[in-house]
């Protein structure tokens, strides 16, 4: 059996605490995610709602958390009853009054009795708060739930007035992390540091993009980590210009480099790391030249990652770098601000520089408030990941046809600065001393 995840109660605890503060007379309900259904009665592998777990540490599928704002706070759960039978074919589940225990809730009940529940809970709340629009079966339940408590006007029971989405502020909550968060994702970091390590040094000529995988796939679930955070990238050659590239089916050739984007889910964090390397474990002339200026540019943004600084700063800083590197190479013509100016450096670099990380990987949280760029803070945790993708054109010096790279790391933000959580080799040297080993 795998160990449960370790409970950080406290923290899940805190959280309810702050959601309780923003509902004020309110209520909020909180689904954890449904079972789908991968083929005819074959489930995919069940991974809780980010959200709900973030509130709760619950892992279990079939489950409601009620928080009730006011002057008397209180944290209601939902789940599945024990079942002995069940349990013998798909192995243990709480209980309403054991999980009341183990996670600190005020109250737990039986997941069937929610819709028995909730009117009473929701009569006379100010406003009632949930993840409106997330799911249309969900909204369904919920104003169902609504009109059955202004069913009940005549007895003086008044249905709140307000509706929220309770995403407001759970996002906000999710966008720093505390410390036992960090403790969890420099550990998810770890382990996807040492895949890619692994990956490495299993690549050469010949070899299959799935070779390669499952090189990542084994480090993972090795370390302990619970499943892939993403689809992993294995791009060899002319695939590392294809962003979003998974089928990993080709055979590694020799002068090609690969780009692997892959990280892992630990207790629910994601990492999310790229490296990319010369499949034989030496980079030509004009790979060298190509990946200094990616590299350059990472670094220069990662140099902007402080706390104050405008979320866009590390972006501005690698696309100066970037667009720079391009009129090197023969790229581009111009003056860079220019070509900054209008989007020119698109061609070869059309993503963003980063993302929020963390329960997800394209984590929750917004970019802007109030049409500017949001500061950064300590505790933020954000992907640094400047790219150049060269597709064959006539305009293009030979050289560098098919070439792709992106170099991607983890950064949390600190009181004073940055702290990179993730650590495969990266400089040319590095790589090349990694291979040869
Ligand atoms: N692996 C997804 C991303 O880098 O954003
Ligand atoms: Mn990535
Ligand atoms: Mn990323």
């Amino acid at each position: 059996m795998p160990e449960p995840a370790p409970l950080n109660l406290a923290s899940h605890a805190a959280r309810r605490a702050r959601l309780a503060d923003w509902l004020g007379d309110g209520i909020a309900v909180v689904a954890t995610a449904p079972e789908a259904v991968r083929n005819r009665d074959t489930h995919y592998p069940y991974r809780f709602d980010s959200y709900f777990y973030h509130l709760t540490g619950f892992t279990e599928p079939e489950a409601v958390l009620v928080v009730v704002g006011g002057m008397s706070p209180r944290a209601i759960l939902f789940c599945r009853d024990k079942d002995e039978t069940r349990e013998i074919w798909d192995g243990f589940r709480y209980g309403p009054a054991a999980a009341q225990t183990a996670f600190g809730f005020d109250e737990a009940h039986a997941i069937a009795e929610l819709d028995a529940r909730l009117p009473d809970l929701l009569g006379n709340r100010a406003r009632l708060a949930w993840a409106i629009g997330d799911s249309p079966a969900w909204d369904a339940r919920m104003l169902g739930w609504l009109n059955a408590v202004r069913g009940k006007a005549r007895q003086g029971i008044a249905a709140p007035a307000e509706l929220l989405d309770v995403r407001t502020c759970l996002d906000e909550l999710r966008l720093v992390k505390d410390a036992h968060e960090l403790d969890v994702m420099r550990r998810s970091a770890a382990i996807a540091s040492e895949a890619h390590r692994r990956a490495m040094r299993a690549t050469r000529p010949g070899r299959r993009e799935y070779e390669v995988e499952a090189e990542l796939l084994h480090a993972f679930c090795a370390g302990g980590a619970q499943a892939p955070a993403y689809a992993s990238i294995v791009a060899g050659g002319g695939n590392a210009c294809v962003l979003h590239y998974v089928a990993n089916r080709d055979t590694l050739r020799d002068g090609d480099l690969l780009l692997i984007d892959a990280g892992c889910e630990l207790d629910g964090y994601a990492s999310d790391i790229t490296r990319t390397f010369p499949v034989n474990g030496k980079f030509s002339a004009a790979q060298k030249d190509a990946y200094e200026i990616v590299l350059a540019a990472q670094t220069a943004a990662i140099a902007a990652v402080r706390p104050g600084a405008a979320w866009i700063a590390p972006h501005d800083a690698a696309v100066r770098v970037l667009t720079q590197g391009m009129v090197d190479l023969g790229l581009l013509k111009g003056e860079v601000d220019g070509l900054i100016e209008s989007n020119a450096y698109n061609r070869f670099y059309m993503h963003r520089t980063g993302h929020w990380l963390g329960l997800d990987v394209h984590d929750a949280g917004e970019y802007k408030r109030d049409g500017d760029w949001r500061p950064l803070l300590p505790g933020n945790v954000l992907t640094v990941e400047p790219g150049l993708y060269i597709r064959p054109a006539d305009d293009v010096p030979a050289a560098f046809h098919n070439i792709g790279i992106r170099i991607e790391d983890d950064v949390a933000v600190t009181a004073s600065g940055a702290d990179v959580l993730t650590s495969p080799p990266k400089t040319v040297s590095e790589i090349e001393t990694w291979m040869q080993g």
